[in-house]
């Protein structure tokens, strides 16, 4: 599947940018191809628009903001955050030029993030109360680009396989290289799976769970929410929840921003975010090394002979039927086209 040739996948929410970054100023991002522009207005209200001025086609995010409006910075036209054209300095008295407009995109700020859907939401961003419960910090964890399908880290993050050879430095033990097969329990435009899943512990996680034992069960409650979200709640025997939200928000077909953060259920003082970034930076850089290797024209047709698979790929093989469904349901079908490699879709 090619993310940018399949228009409903632009009607859904994406985290795009922290919104510390955008509070510095006007940001460009690639959503799915399309180039926008995220800022806040004077008002303090998030706006996200076609970064291209209809004037002579600048990138409004080298302009400024200016009290409620963007402004070009090639020939000043401002712009308020709905994208009309509120000002043209070289016609003082007019007021802006009515019917001209940028393109603007449904924008809002959840969980410490910019959320951008570019047509209308097919479902809505998920509540997870961990946010507003006191119990709970949010540890913002990694904001980078990586070079594979957002789909490729989807799949990977419900591969319960993966963990015993990617891993086998952090987590994996991989003298058990047969894992516990989730159970999966479908919902709107989503699933959830649960699993346990036993690991062992590194120094470094001891002291992160306070837990000296060689050994330990992650109890995994993982969703994946259509397209490319997944909350994976990890709880701990000692009760400890170690909650990772992770977006691979579509920049193309072939990259996404990586967008992490976590919740969880202490205190600085018995874990410190700095220790809990360092382990989930060595885990998600295995990951990473790998993704980054894969064909990124995921096959959604899994008898397409393109890939071969095995038992424990039921929550990818779930997530391709899921995706060709929804592309059926909105009247599109995949992309017949697979590249062999990257090198020859390159
Ligand atoms: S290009 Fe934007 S005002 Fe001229
Ligand atoms: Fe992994």
């Amino acid at each position: 599947m090619l993310a940018t040739r399949q228009p409903v996948l632009r009607r859904f929410w994406y985290p795009v940018m922290p919104q510390a970054l955008v509070d510095q100023g006007p940001q460009p991002f690639t959503l799915l191809g399309e180039k926008i522009v995220l800022w806040r207005d004077g008002s303090g209200r998030y706006a996200a628009m076609a970064d291209r001025c209809p004037h002579r086609s600048a990138a409004l995010s080298k302009g400024w903001v200016d009290g409620d409006a963007l402004v070009c910075p090639y020939h000043g036209w401002a712009y308020d955050g709905r994208g009309a054209c509120v000002r043209v300095p070289q016609r003082p008295d007019s007021g802006g030029l009515k019917g001209t407009a940028v393109r603007s995109f449904a924008c809002t700020e959840r969980y410490g993030h910019v959320w951008v859907a570019l047509d209308e939401p097919l479902a809505p961003i998920p509540d997870w109360t961990e946010e507003s419960d006191a119990a709970y910090r949010r540890i913002d964890q990694f904001y980078e680009p990586w070079n594979c399908a957002g789909f490729r880290l989807m799949e990977n993050s419900f591969d319960n396989a993966h963990i015993h050879f990617v891993h086998r430095r952090t987590f994996g033990d991989i003298n058990d290289p047969n894992p516990p097969q989730p159970t999966i329990e479908r919902f709107d435009h989503g699933f959830v799976a649960r699993s346990d899943v036993p690991v062992f512990n590194t120094e470094l996680q001891k002291k992160n769970l306070r837990d000296d034992s060689a050994f330990t069960v992650r109890h995994i409650t993982a969703h994946w929410y259509m397209p490319f979200l997944r909350r994976l709640q990890i709880r701990y025997p000692n009760g400890l929840d170690h909650i990772i939200v992770t977006a691979a928000t579509p920049i193309g077909d072939g990259s996404c921003q990586v967008v992490q953060f976590c919740l969880r259920n202490d205190t600085e003082a018995e874990a410190t975010a700095a220790d809990i970034i360092a382990f989930d930076r060595r885990v998600t850089e295995e990951d990473r090394e790998v993704l980054e290797g894969t064909d990124f024209d995921a096959p959604l047709d899994m008898n397409s002979g393109v890939e071969r698979h095995m038992p424990s790929d039921q929550p990818g093989l779930l997530m391709r039927r899921m995706l060709l469904e929804l592309l059926a349901t909105h009247g599109e079908t995949e992309q017949t086209r697979h590249y062999p490699s990257r090198q020859a879709a390159e």
